[in-house]
């Protein structure tokens, strides 16, 4: 006889067999599991509503009495032993896709375009005669629930028994069901004669089933030999077997074809003038360059920016606190879907550490002073937090610096920076620049959208870059990035340093 769980606030009723690890179930209705199930990081906090569930041993050790008797609980110890209702707090995710128009030569066919992110997944089902999407498909990338939320976490649970095989199936399982879904809905029968898929290095290792041990330790060198290519039922998808299913190449270190399609999409190894791209993830990616060099970096930004490490923090959600404002000495804050605010994502932390930059509540220092910064009646930003902050902040801003010194140029020569993903899109750049996170003016900030899907379409029409050489510049190693580190991670105005 199935269990049978009742999910607030999204109202599903779902049944399942006794004993199934909630961590199995909630998955896909958007509760994530940084800690890749471990019991360590909170994050995956469910609330009973109905039903009971014995607290175990983890729970009772990272959980206030006052949780626990509120009834929360970590869906990543549980399993559906009873009917319960349970309260998910993290739903709603909403996932930058991409629609920017481009250039392109039209051919015959379908082809499909997938951007594989380490916290997020988007596919685009493309009519190669007129570049239009025909379908879309985004869902959170599976493997957080079994390897952890960031790239090293996967890295040593792939190397760990069968957690490899478990990281590959599970990635392949769930993409090759998005291509499905979408050729079920728009294709009329029709397949695609190629499929393009980028990703980090760390997920273009895992999806092809290379070993991630160099990826492991220093000095962190993926196997770049160009793009993998398959056919469809060596990945275990039931498409036609001379469908071709493209992964782009990496460029280096921890920097992968994500980055490589940015620079599809910017067309920045075209340019006379000097551009930059920066993705602000876990990984913070860098490019500069022009059409005679290029140079690029991934810097451990830390998950701040995704609300890890936050006292408060969370993914841009329902319920996330995405921005924050001065009206007279008060902070003013906004919630993703306008209800009661259940923590802070990375576009409002950069607002929140500015407005009480401008209150004089944090010193350029970083320190905090008058108590935790409060947001709304239960939450507010810890010493810790902004501490959090100024390391993430640093590691970007350090990385820019030591490029561009790289290239013998200066943050006036930069021309055009675009930021992408999520985060780059809706940062305020005016706080960004007022933290020192983006120490370039306003005017030539330009956010790009999701330009590692805007470019793994591009591949759809066009062979990646001859000859792009990109110089994969490793920051741990140069002698000057612990100095330029520590010298960025001051809250110092933009032009003011
Ligand atoms: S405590 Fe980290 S996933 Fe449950």
């Amino acid at each position: 006889m199935k269990v049978r769980l009742r999910l607030e606030p999204v109202g599903r009723t779902i049944e399942v067999e006794p004993g199934t690890p909630l961590r199995d179930v909630l998955f896909g209705y958007g509760v994530e599991f940084p800690c890749g199930g471990r019991g360590r990081c909170r994050r995956c906090r469910v609330r009973l509503l109905e039903g009971a569930s014995e607290p175990s041993s983890e729970e009772a050790g990272i959980l206030s009495q006052a949780e626990l008797s509120a009834g929360w609980r970590l869906a990543c110890r549980m399993t559906a032993a009873t009917g319960l209702t349970l309260e998910i707090a993290q739903w709603e995710t909403s996932i930058l896709a991409g629609d920017a128009k481009f250039e392109f030569t039209p051919r015959e066919g379908l082809g499909v375009a997938v951007d594989l992110g380490t916290t997020t997944l988007v596919a685009q089902l493309v009519d190669l005669r007129t570049a239009n999407v025909m379908a879309v498909r985004t869902a959170l990338n599976p493997q957080a629930a079994h390897g952890g939320a960031d790239v090293m976490s996967r890295v040593q649970y792939a190397l760990t028994g069968e957690g490899r095989a478990e990281l590959r199936d599970i990635i392949r399982a769930e993409i090759g069901g998005m291509v499905a879904g979408m050729l079920v809905e728009a294709a009329h029968g029709r397949a695609p004669s190629l499929i393009t898929v980028v990703g980090n290095t760390v997920m273009h290792h895992l999806f092809c089933g290379v070993d991630v041990a160099p990826l492991a330790s220093v000095p962190f060198e993926p196997r770049n030999d160009g793009p993998k290519r398959f056919r469809p039922a060596e990945l275990g998808w039931d498409l036609p077997a001379d469908t071709e299913v493209r992964f782009l190449t990496c460029l280096g270190g921890f920097v992968g074809s994500d980055i490589l399609a940015g620079i599809m999409a910017t067309k920045l190894d075209e340019s006379d003038a000097l551009i930059g791209l920066i993705d602000l993830g876990t990984n913070g990616e860098i490019v500069f360059g022009t059409r005679e060099r290029i140079v690029c970096a991934s810097t451990a930004a830390g998950p701040a920016f995704e609300g890890g490490r936050i006292s408060c923090g969370m993914r841009a959600a329902t319920g996330a606190i995405s921005e924050v404002s001065l009206d007279g000495g008060n902070l003013v804050c906004s919630v993703i879907g306008q209800g009661q605010a259940r923590g802070i994502c990375g576009s409002g932390l950069v607002d929140a550490v500015a407005c009480g930059l401008e209150l004089g509540r944090i010193q350029p220092g970083g320190k905090l002073s008058g108590g935790p910064l409060g947001l709304s009646s239960s939450l507010s930003l810890t010493q810790a937090d902004v501490r959090e902050v100024q390391l993430a902040k640093g590691a970007i801003a350090a990385g820019a610096r030591i490029l561009l010194k790289r290239l013998g140029a200066e943050m006036g020569d930069v021309r055009r920076l675009y930021l992408a993903g999520a985060f780059g899109n809706y940062i305020n750049r005016e706080s960004a620049r007022r933290i020192g996170l983006i120490e370039f003016p306003p005017e030539v900030v330009e956010p790009a959208g999701n330009t590692a899907l805007s470019g793994a379409k591009l591949a759809l029409f066009e062979a990646e870059p001859a000859n792009l050489r990109v110089e994969h510049v490793p920051l741990a190693a140069d002698p000057e990035f612990l100095d330029t580190y520590v010298a960025s991670m001051p809250f110092h105005r933009a032009g003011t340093a």
